[in-house]
This record gives C-alpha cells, sequence and structure tokens, in this order.
C-alpha cells in the first residue's frame, strides 16, 4: 500500500530497495529525546497561540510522555516504512492518542524538525566533550605540578635539542585542549539558534511563536531565515572541525606514550589497565588504547571530510542528501568521548620513570645552546659567533665520546681563550631549564607558575 504519512498522491507504495535506501530510523532514532523535547516544545507552543485547543496541546503532550516513556523501556523499533524518528515517534503518537496526534505536525516540518533535533543532539555532544576534555586537563595539571622539576630531553625532528621539564610538556597539551575547548565553546554559541518554525523551506502562514519555542529549548533565540534554517549544517561541521583538532591533539599525546613506552626510550610504564598483551609473545604489553586514539584520528578526520563532501554544492533548501549527515557526526562523537577517556586515564595513571628521562637529557649534547648562551652572556661574543666556536666544542666532545661538561677546561680554552672555568655552572641540565624562566617557558618557576594558573582556571584548590 502507499505510504500513510504521505502517500495520498501515490497509486502505489515504495519497493523494497527505495524503502531501504529511504530509511534513516536505523541511525536518527539516536535523536529520540530530542525528537520529543521539540516536540512538546512546539506542541505547547500551538496551544499558547491558539494554533490547536488547549485539550488537544494537554493530550498530544501527554501522548508524547507515554511514547518516551516507551522508547525509554524498550528502545525505538525499526521500521523502515515510517522512515524516520519523526515519522516513527508521530505514528505511535497517533496509535496511543488517536486523530488529535495528526494537529502536532501542523507549521513545521520534518525538514525544521530536523535542523532543531540534530542541532540540539550536537550541542550534548559538545557539552559531553566539555566535560571530558576539562578532565583531561585536569589530569594533565596534577601529573604537570608532580613533575614540574622533572627533566627530560626535549626535541625538535626527534632529535635531542634542550632539555625541558616534563611538567613543561605536559602542559603544552593543556593550552592545546584548553583551545579545543574554546573552539566547542564558540561553535556551540554559533549553533545556539533555533530552526523550528522554518517549516518547509518558506516559514509558515500560522500565527506561531518562534522565540516562545526557541526559548523552551534553551536556544538564545530563533534563527533569521528560514531557507538557511533548514539548508544549513554549518554547525555540524563546526562540531566536527573542533573534534578532527581536538583528536588530531589527542592522536600527538597517545603518539608521544607511544614513543615513551618502547624500549629503547623506557620513558613511562603505562598503566596496565589501559595496554594489552600478545597471543604469541609472553613479555609484550601493547599501548593499544594509544595506539587506538592515533587511529581513531583519522576516522574522526575522515567523518568531516564525509559530511563537507555531502554539503558540497547542494542547492537550497532542504535535499535528502542530507540525511547523511547524522551517521559521521554521530561515529565522530562516539570515537571521540573514547579518545579523550582513554588518554585521560592514561595521563593519569602512566608511571614516568624520572631517572630515565633524566639520564636520556644528558646525551646529545642538550645543553650547547648554554654554552652559546654563555660565552654570549660573559664573554660579550656576538651569538653567531658562539655558535661557531660551541660547535667546536661539541665536535671535540664527540670525538673524545664525552658529554660537554666532561671536557677539560684547557681543552675549552684551545677553542676559543675566553671560556674560563665558569663555565662549567652553565653546562648541566639543572642550570639549563633553570636558565629558561622566559614567560612561557620551562624552568620550574615557570612551570609551577602555569600550573598554578591552570588550577585557578579550572577551579582546583
Ligand atoms: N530523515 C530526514 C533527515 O534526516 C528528515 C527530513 C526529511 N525531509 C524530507 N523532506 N524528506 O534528513
Amino acid at each position: 500500500g502507499s505510504n500513510q504519512m504521505w502517500g495520498g498522491r501515490f497509486a502505489q507504495g515504495p519497493s523494497a530497495i527505495m524503502r531501504e535506501i529511504n530509511a534513516s530510523i536505523p541511525f536518527d532514532k539516536a535523536l529520540w529525546k530530542q525528537d520529543i523535547a521539540a516536540s512538546k516544545a512546539h506542541v505547547a507552543m500551538l496551544g499558547a497561540c491558539g494554533i490547536v485547543s488547549a485539550d488537544d496541546a494537554a493530550t498530544i503532550a501527554g501522548g508524547l510522555d507515554a511514547v518516551a516513556a516507551e522508547y525509554e523501556a524498550d528502545g525505538v523499533p525499526e521500521d523502515w516504512d515510517l522512515e524516520d524518528i519523526h515519522m516513527t515517534t508521530e505514528s505511535r503518537l497517533a496509535q496511543l492518542i488517536g486523530p488529535a496526534a495528526g494537529r502536532l505536525h501542523t507549521a513545521r516540518s520534518r525538514n525544521d524538525q530536523v535542523a532543531t533535533d540534530f542541532r540540539l543532539w550536537v550541542r550534548d555532544a559538545i557539552d559531553q566533550a566539555d566535560a571530558g576534555l576539562e578532565a583531561l586537563q585536569i589530569a594533565l595539571v596534577e601529573r604537570a605540578g608532580e613533575h614540574a622539576g622533572s627533566i627530560m630531553p626535549g626535541f625538535t625532528h626527534l632529535q635531542t635539542a634542550q632539555p625541558v621539564t616534563l611538567g613543561h610538556h605536559l602542559m603544552a597539551y593543556y593550552e592545546m585542549i584548553g583551545r579545543d575547548r574554546s573552539r566547542f565553546a564558540d561553535a556551540r554559541v554559533r549553533m545556539n539558534r533555533c530552526p523550528l518554525g522554518s517549516a518547509a523551506l518558506a516559514g509558515t502562514g500560522f500565527p506561531i511563536d518562534r522565540f516562545m519555542t526557541a526559548d523552551a529549548l534553551g536556544f538564545a533565540g530563533p534563527t533569521a531565515n528560514s531557507l538557511d534554517s533548514v539548508s544549513d549544517r554549518d554547525f555540524a561541521l563546526d562540531y566536527l572541525m573542533a573534534a578532527s583538532q581536538c583528536a588530531l591533539h589527542l592522536s600527538r599525546l597517545a603518539e608521544e606514550f607511544i614513543i615513551w613506552a618502547s624500549q629503547p626510550f623506557g620513558f613511562v610504564t603505562l598503566p596496565d589497565s589501559l595496554s594489552t598483551g600478545s597471543s604469541i609473545m609472553p613479555q609484550k604489553k601493547n599501548p593499544d588504547a594509544a595506539e587506538l586514539v592515533r587511529g581513531h584520528s583519522g576516522r574522526i578526520a575522515g567523518c568531516l571530510t564525509s559530511l563537507m563532501m555531502t554539503m558540497k554544492g547542494l542547492p537550497l533548501a532542504y535535499s535528502k542528501d542530507m540525511q547523511d549527515d547524522k551517521p559521521p557526526v554521530f561515529e565522530a562523537a562516539g570515537l571521540l568521548a573514547l579518545s579523550i577517556a582513554a588518554m585521560t586515564g592514561m595521563v593519569g595513571e602512566t608511571v614516568f620513570r624520572t631517572p630515565r628521562m633524566r639520564a636520556a637529557a644528558e646525551l646529545g649534547f642538550a645543553t650547547a645552546t648554554d654554552l652559546a648562551d654563555w660565552l654570549v652572556r660573559e664573554a660579550d661574543i656576538p651569538f653567531r659567533e658562539a655558535h661557531h666556536i660551541t660547535g667546536a666544542a661539541v665536535k671535540l666532545a664527540e670525538g673524545q665520546g664525552v658529554a660537554l661538561d666532561q671536557l677539560q677546561l684547557d681543552a675549552l680554552k684551545e677553542i676559543d681563550s675566553r671560556i674560563d672555568a665558569r663555565v662549567f655552572t652553565a653546562l648541566s641540565v639543572e642550570a639549563s631549564v633553570a636558565a629558561r624562566k622566559s614567560h612561557g617557558g620551562t624552568a620550574p618557576e615557570q612551570v609551577r607558575l602555569r600550573v598554578a594558573d591552570a588550577r585557578a582556571a579550572l577551579g582546583l584548590g
């Protein structure tokens, strides 16, 4: 037979293929809570504006609560003939309360309905991501405070560059996650306008109050253009962009844990709870959670690309292509939530092997810049020349197989007579990090200041 919602003008119903390709209920049932909330706001407004009777409005609202209770208890039924969550709910409402149910769809369309539901869902996803990221920041700040003075090698090109403190390294991720949170917050403000009442595309002739529904659903106000309202998926793209950027950060942190946990590094012992073993090699403890966070970041970026490709070139207003907007957003949100939780556990529970880190910081002539800086400061040598002198000292030390601070003073004086015994105080890794107390530098005192700022920002005691 033909469709009970829209089949009036059809002689024949859709084919099996049509029903299957058209059905979004398998995934958009995830919107049921938002769909019920938006319908309740809509019908309350219809009642208040005298568009449906107070009796009908109350009956419909009660019926929607009953449908919600069924969904809560038994899940949402998947009937492809009912296409999506909107028609599934309306159809069940009609079974429960009878013909009054048919008045709910006055002055609205599935186009503004889905735009509203989806915004509500994405808004919740942002709030969840923010809560998770705050927990990750707290873990980072706690560990950074513990390790404000723990020295490790800092790298560029993954080659030893200069000594840094582990606290400083962890606080770098605190900053990244802070920017991620602000991107999500920006997206939330921008998306927080209610499309409901835009109807199919042109608005409606019924005397609705869009400010009332917007307010009831926690939006800052209604959207300004009905065509834009039903066509816009920028809010989902903004979310996916913020999620992708965040996932990239998590992936870089995950990669560092993977490197640090490798035997040649041995900087960390990962928690057993976030590692797995090998079915053949009994000694193995693999950083699978970190590897999956690294992997998931690619999938999340793929979700962003997917929705960008869906939206590209769509004419106004709604096209059914846009039904494909939800799977990538749902997928990305799930992957991101898991990634945030995994990295929070890893940051909180990893054992940092600070003696190994300290020993590694001694390798690779990490304090060569400090020698050059000393020549500038104490002997008034231009930096470029000091760089050259230091290069000769590194060459000598490398040839002798010793660290810079193990060179004989005579040998150093032979390279440049202006060097004297005080230079050795500048060549230890402790002196190196302590010297870098420029704002935002790696000196333990600077790290402690930044940790204190962060603790205050997070409301920690
Ligand atoms: N299931 C649809 C979606 O997710 C709802 C909107 C349908 N609108 C329409 N005109 N067919 O996009």
